[in-house]
Parts: C-alpha cells; structure tokens; sequence
C-alpha cells in the first residue's frame, strides 16, 4: 500500500475531525494551536501534499509562491476564502476548497442575535445590570427599536443571507435584497430584489452583510453608501470586517444616522477599532458566526472530505 497524503494542519481541529486526520492521512497536527505564520506552515509544508489552514493564515501569492512543490491542495477551514489568493493558487496548479452550507444555520442564528441585540440594547441593558446602574423600571426610558414590521435588507443572498431572511420572517420583517444575481422566486419567497445597492440601501432599517469579501466588495460600506441608508438604520455584520470602513461606520454611529451596529467580524481581529469597545450601541462578538460544536465538527469533517475526495482522483466537493 502506498503512503497516505502528508497534511499539515495549521490549527488545532475538533478531536474528532483530528482523529480522523490522523487515521485517514499522515497529518501534521497543531497540538498547542499556536499562530503558525507564513513563513513556518511553508518551512513545516516541506514533503507535505497538501495544506489544511484556516482564516487566521494569510494565503497570499507570496505565501503561495514560497510553498514547496509537493503541495497540490490547500483546504481551508472555512466558507470564507478571502485569506487565499485564488488566482495565484489556480496559476500554480493548487486545488483550494472551503466548508460551505454547513455553517449557514450557525451563523444566520447568530446575525439574528445581533439584530436583535443591537436593536434592543443588550450591551447598555447588561451594562446596567452589571454595573447595577439600573435606577428601576419606568415606562419611558430607556427603549429600543422594534423589530416587527421593519424592512431587512440583506447584502449578498447566498445560503446565509438566505437563511438570514427565513429566520427574519418569523419576526414578521419585510425582506429586501441585493444580489448578483437575482434568484428564482421560489427562494426569493416574496423578498424584494434590487439590482442597485444604493436602492437596497434607501429602504434597509436593518441592513445584514452577508456576501463575501471580494476586492469589488472591501470597503462597499463607507461614508457614501451608509448616507443613503434610512436616519437611525442599525447594521449587523457577520461576513467579513473588511466590506465596512470602520471611520465611516464610527462616525456615523456617533452622529445617530446609524442608530445601532451588531458586529461579529471585524478589520484587523482581533486588534478591533478600540472605539467599538466604548460604544453602547454597538454589540460586538468575536466572530463566533460558526462557533458551536456540531457546526465546527462538520466544518472540519467537510475540508477531511475533499481533501479524501482529491486525493482519491475526484473532484472536491467544494473545489473554488
Ligand atoms: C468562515 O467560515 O468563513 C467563518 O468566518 C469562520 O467561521
């Protein structure tokens, strides 16, 4: 019998989905799951077929073109791959794949955790609690925002914003979407499409990012666009921190044009904008979309599957 495939494994995994690393293949694990950087998973990928990283490791042409030879797959824990430069990847001959679908619940649970939670002042109202600056109960103060009845836009309707919408319903939002591609009406389910963001934006009380972070995409939440959305709108963001300005959304969070923020993905995690920290309007997790056991065993369990899948001849379930 030949040698299984040598994976390094550049993060500590779920032990099952490592157990199964280490039955399938000769892996490389990342038992203190310290932060490896580019230049040592190169040093470590020497002989090593292919490479299991996640979004902490920058896969960019020049981490690309320092690889060794023997590598011909790069699986990232992960749906997101904007930590990969593709094009590089592809002009090397490497197979990149991610860990779609599975997370989709996980994380569309979490943006409504945020909606509601930015909306309804979870971090002044746990803030009372804790600092016990709670005076007492009165009928005018302090309110939030409601939620029932008001428009959703969601940026980007894959699976998540899709899963987003469906969540969203049940608190009788109105949904409202932009898209590359408009969808069929059965997924559609009666949300209203908009082919220009600027339109989305006009009529979003709640705006959800859901798309993918793309060149096209950085910075799409800036001064410019955030100005076209409704006075006292609220922004949830559970994609990637890098489609919004943080100085933009800053500033307007402080003005009162955007009333509330709920953040889960950040630029530069997890040194976030320190302003974040102080804001009472902003509810912040640490990108914890995908954090739950069931969801990070099969995210794992899916990268183990196309890495089986290429190595056994087939195409990868999710090859990009
Ligand atoms: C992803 O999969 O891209 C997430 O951000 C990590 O949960």
């Amino acid at each position: 019998m030949s040698n299984p495939p040598r994976i390094l494994v550049t993060r500590k995994l779920p032990a099952a989905v490592e157990r199964r690393l280490s039955r399938d293949f000769d892996a490389k694990l990342n038992e203190t799951d310290s932060l490896l950087g580019s230049e040592r998973i190169s040093e470590l990928a020497a002989g090593c077929d292919g490479l299991l990283v996640s979004p902490t490791d920058d896969c960019g042409a020049d981490f690309i073109s320092s690889l060794p030879d023997s590598v011909r797959i790069i699986a990232t824990f992960s749906v997101g791959y904007d930590h990969i430069d593709l094009e590089a990847a592809r002009a090397r001959g490497l197979a990149v794949t991610n860990t779609p679908d599975v997370l989709t619940d996980a994380t569309a649970d979490l943006a409504m955790l945020l909606l509601l939670g930015a909306a309804r002042g979870a971090v002044w109202g746990l803030d009372m609690v804790r600092e016990r600056s709670w005076p007492v109960w009165s009928p005018t103060t302090p309110l939030g925002i409601d939620v029932t009845g008001r428009r959703l836009g969601i940026l980007g309707m894959g699976r998540i914003g899709q899963a987003v919408a469906r969540r969203a319903r049940g608190f009788d939002m109105q949904i409202h979407y932009h898209n590359r591609k408009r969808l069929p009406a059965a997924e559609e389910a009666g949300a209203f499409f908009h082919e220009d963001i600027a339109d989305l934006l006009a009529v979003s009380d709640f705006l959800s990012i859901n798309c993918a972070l793309t060149p096209q995409t950085r910075h799409l939440i800036n001064r410019e666009t955030l100005a076209r959305m409704p006075q006292g709108a609220i922004v949830i963001n559970t994609a990637r921190g890098g489609i919004v300005d943080d100085e933009a959304l800053i500033k307007a969070l402080e003005s009162g044009h955007i009333a509330a923020a709920g953040l889960d993905v950040f630029n530069n995690e997890p040194d976030i904008d320190p302003r974040y920290r102080k804001m009472d309007n902003v509810f912040c997790l640490p990108h914890l979309g995908s954090a739950t056991p069931h969801t990070r065993d099969a995210m794992g369990h899916r990268a183990v599957d196309n890495l089986q899948s290429f190595f056994a001849g087939r195409t990868p379930g999710d090859l990009l």
